[in-house]
């Protein structure tokens, strides 16, 4: 044994971690990598580079110190609701491998790693009694980043709702906002020494749409009323959260993320384009600009007016927030139609999957290096955004291990194709900071379970052993300090 594997076997004893040394990671040197004809450095030398990362989808460990239940718990137990029937109650046991996990994204080269806090290992309840162990394991996995040199970020919520708050009407109740604002300022009183970088929400478009519209994800509502309500609610969290931030973290950095993506018509007629004004709004707009202070953009989605009803006098005001930054999670394009039997808004999504592209993912998504560049466009156009970062980009191929390793060069192609596509933009003026991979490891992909792997590091459920994928090693050459 070498001094790495002793390392590495004695980490894993200390941590209860049951992994076989020699399985942890193995590094050649450089390997047959062949990078592409831009740099690292093209991006300039502040660029960050991370991966991203999500409580539920990697930790496990789902009852273990005092943890209470979130609705991602219950909702991956119920029958039919995951293909598979799979859920997180082991995911990659990230709760015990973690310091060979942050070990390997230190030795990927990376800047940042970005991860969430589950609200309820923090606040098992939701609110009141503080759960210590929870703190403690937060606090190691900052500590881990710091001491690998690893920055990191910290996403308040990734979805994964304490279940006892659902069960009072969730991001549907106007509560919410004292609820999320205790639970803020817990994690920048334990956290804020240290943590500087926070994302407060992820993707709130897919958690309130998947959530409450279509019912796919947690806590699997299909009620618009509710779905308003929640929208608002979510808006008011969002700035209320980055306030609290603002106080108490000295040289915060706050930021929100979002899922986006281009939104094309099918065709030229002019219903196909109304219909994509409308969806535009849904999968863009909506969250962005009441942050940005132009309130919501019902002149073209009216279904968004009924917000008002919800509203309260100084509410307009208190949707503002000045964020650092903002995150943009990018992996495809949209192409939609016109159709008037297609439920809420006419809208109808014409799917990859029937318009014969020439490259799709295991998420049946387009691969569509371009769609990037247009939506950092887009986004730039709004004047008073200081700062994009791309919090997720990434994709899911049908991963084969053979022997150690994966060879996933559709992976590669796409990082390729995607990074280009941001340093045109960021060549053109975007404000682009940064660029997080999703994800470090191979996840729990919520309704889709387990089989699409998007890690740059392979896992093996059954042992839980990690392998660098070739796509992890091509990027730990191209950020390799020269
Ligand atoms: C994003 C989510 C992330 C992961 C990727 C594939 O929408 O933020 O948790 O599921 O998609």
């Amino acid at each position: 044994m070498n001094r790495r594997e002793i390392l590495q076997a004695s980490g894993a004893f200390l941590f209860g971690a049951m992994i076989a040394p020699d399985t942890l990671y193995s590094f050649p040197e450089e390997n047959n990598i062949i990078l592409p004809d831009f740099k690292k450095d093209d991006f300039g030398k502040d660029f960050l580079w991370g991966t991203a990362t999500a409580s539920y989808q990697i930790e496990g460990a789902h009852t273990a110190d005092g943890k209470g239940v979130s609705i991602w718990d219950t909702f991956s137990h119920i029958n039919g609701k995951i293909v598979n029937n799979e859920n997180g109650d082991i995911a990659c046991n990230f709760y015990n491998q973690y310091p060979n996990d942050i070990g390997i994204a230190k030795k990927l080269n990376l800047d940042v790693f970005r991860f969430s806090t589950a609200w309820t290992r923090l606040l098992p309840n939701g609110t009141g009694k503080v759960n210590q162990k929870g703190v403690d394991f937060y606090n190691k996995i900052i500590d881990q980043c710091l001491k690998n040199g690893l920055s990191p970020w910290l996403t308040l919520y990734h979805w994964d709702l304490p279940q006892v708050l659902e069960d009072k009407g969730g991001w549907a109740n106007r509560d919410m906002i004292d609820w999320f604002s205790e639970y803020t300022n817990l994690c920048a009183d334990k956290f804020g020494d240290r943590v500087k970088n926070f994302m407060i929400l992820n993707e709130p478009t897919i958690f309130s749409m998947l959530g409450y519209l279509t019912g796919k994800h947690a806590p699997g509502h299909t009620d618009v009323t509710k779905f308003l309500k929640v929208v608002h609610h979510i808006s008011m969290v969002q700035a209320e959260a980055g306030r609290i931030l603002r106080q108490k973290v000295k040289n915060a950095n706050i930021g929100t993320t979002y899922s986006c993506n281009i939104v094309q018509p099918f065709t030229d007629s002019e219903e196909d384009k109304k219909a994509c004004e409308k969806l535009d709004v849904l999968i863009n707009r909506m969250y962005i600009e009441p942050a940005l202070g132009l309130g919501y953009a019902s002149e073209s989605l009216p279904l968004l007016k009924n917000i008002e009803k919800f509203m309260q006098p100084d509410d307009l005001q208190k949707l503002k927030f000045d964020f650092d930054f903002i995150g943009i999670q990018n992996y495809t394009r949209i192409i939609a139609k016109y159709d008037e039997k297609a439920p809420l808004m006419g809208i109808k999504f014409v799917e990859a999957k029937d318009r014969n592209v020439p490259n799709m993912t295991t998420m049946k998504w387009e691969v569509y290096p371009e769609g990037i560049y247009l939506i950092l466009k887009q986004f730039a156009k709004y004047k008073n955004i200081k700062k994009i970062i791309v919090t997720e980009n990434g994709a899911a191929f049908d991963d084969k291990l053979e022997g150690k390793k994966v060879h996933d060069k559709n992976r590669v192609d796409f990082f390729e194709g995607y990074l280009a596509q941001v340093l045109r933009a960021k060549k053109e003026g975007v404000p682009v900071d940064g660029y997080f991979v999703w994800s470090l490891l191979d996840n729990y992909e919520w309704a889709e379970g387990y089989f699409p792997r998007f890690g740059l590091v392979y896992v093996d459920y059954k042992t839980q052993k990690r392998y660098i994928k070739d796509s992890g090693y091509w990027f730990q050459k191209f950020l390799k300090k020269r």
